[in-house]
């Protein structure tokens, strides 16, 4: 079963934020072994946005929240549950998502984060969902932030050119006159493949110690090529099951808010369903793989420049470190 059932619930509002500081593939070019025809043929990025050195993950969250209850017209007193997905929080703890609720000034709120590699996004939504629509919250700010160029190796070049910073947010609130709908939502993992992408030290399996430091594991490990075989064989049939119990024909839906971590995964997917190219949202060529942040920034820009119009539905959908993976089915 992948439907919300209980009180409907909509999204009233959503911002985002991204750093100023652009960095090209032309300027990658000079800092490791590689081109912008590679990084662009291979992923379909041209750039990315690096957070300052004096900002956290928690700026760039509040900054992308303050906008989404703007738009939906929402005091932060108003709101019972933040959370922050990322992958890249300031701190192991305290969550960044109680850093995000006092800057915010949150008062009435509890506040946690949702660490689930790049679906933290499709899973904190889902949490949200069901918490409203079960009437434990009323509204709850959603957030996927990232400062990944804090933990990536920049002379790893498996790495370093694909990951971008950025947070997007989502105030949810239940279905107002005229709102569409969360209408279902399936979360799955295969943690037998967690070694696929990897922080490997800093944790309490291999504390900080001058070791780790010297073999560089503190920054983001992946076996990209496996990371890319797997998701090709796991998400179209995913996706297809997915719809099938969401009661939608994937040639029905309006657009498909993939990860944006490689435009060839995206593309592959929608071609063996038979889907124009046009019916997917893509800004990984501006912010490169924003992690948890991504699918908001592509459904954020998407809203704001009039692609996506009131009463059209669309499947979000996300994968990453664990594996995990997962889809949302959304009526604007
Ligand atoms: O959000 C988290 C989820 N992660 C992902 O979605 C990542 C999924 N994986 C991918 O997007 C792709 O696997 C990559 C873009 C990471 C890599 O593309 P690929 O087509 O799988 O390439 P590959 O790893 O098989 O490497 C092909 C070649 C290798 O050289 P040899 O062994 O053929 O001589 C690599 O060493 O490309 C080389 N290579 C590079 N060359 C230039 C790897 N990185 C680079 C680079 N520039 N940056």
């Amino acid at each position: 079963m992948s439907l919300f059932s209980g009180k409907a619930v909509s999204l009233w509002g959503i911002g985002m934020h991204v750093p100023e500081r652009i960095l090209t593939n032309q300027e990658l070019e000079q800092m490791v072994d590689t081109s912008n025809e590679w990084i662009l043929e291979r992923t379909g990025i041209r750039e990315r946005h690096i957070v300052a050195p004096e900002k956290q993950t928690s700026d760039l969250a509040v900054e992308a929240g303050r906008i989404a209850l703007e738009r939906a017209g929402l005091a932060p007193e108003e709101l019972d549950m933040v959370i922050v997905a990322t992958n890249s929080p300031d701190t192991i703890f305290p969550c960044t998502a109680a850093k995000v609720q006092g800057k915010l000034g949150a008062k009435k709120a509890g506040a946690f984060d949702v660490q689930s590699g790049c679906t933290g996004c499709v899973y904190a939504l889902t949490v949200a969902v069901s918490g409203i629509a079960a009437g434990v919250w009323r509204h709850v700010l959603v957030i996927g932030a990232e400062a990944l160029s804090r933990l990536i190796n920049w002379q790893d070049r498996n790495t370093c050119v694909l990951f971008g910073d950025g947070a997007g947010a989502c105030v949810l609130g239940p279905r107002r006159e005229g709102d569409g709908r969360f209408i279902a939502a399936s979360l799955r993992a295969d943690g037998t493949k967690h070694d696929l992408i990897s922080l490997p030290a800093g944790g309490s399996e291999r504390p900080a110690s001058k070791e780790t430091l010297e073999e560089g594991a503190h920054f983001v490990h992946m076996k990209g090529n496996e990371v890319f075989k797997f998701v090709n064989r796991e998400l179209p049939p995913f996706l297809q099951s997915f719809c099938e119990s969401s009661g939608v024909e994937p040639g029905h839906v309006d657009w498909w808010i993939f990860h944006q971590a490689n435009w060839r995964i995206m593309d592959g997917i929608l071609r063996r369903f038979g889907v124009s190219p046009e019916r997917a949202v893509v800004n990984l060529d501006r912010y490169g793989n924003t992690s948890a942040a991504s699918v908001f920034l592509a459904l954020c820009e998407a809203l704001d420049d009039g692609r996506i119009r009131k009463g059209q539905k669309m499947v979000i959908n996300s994968f990453g470190a664990g594996m995990t993976y997962g889809a949302i089915l959304l009526e604007v």
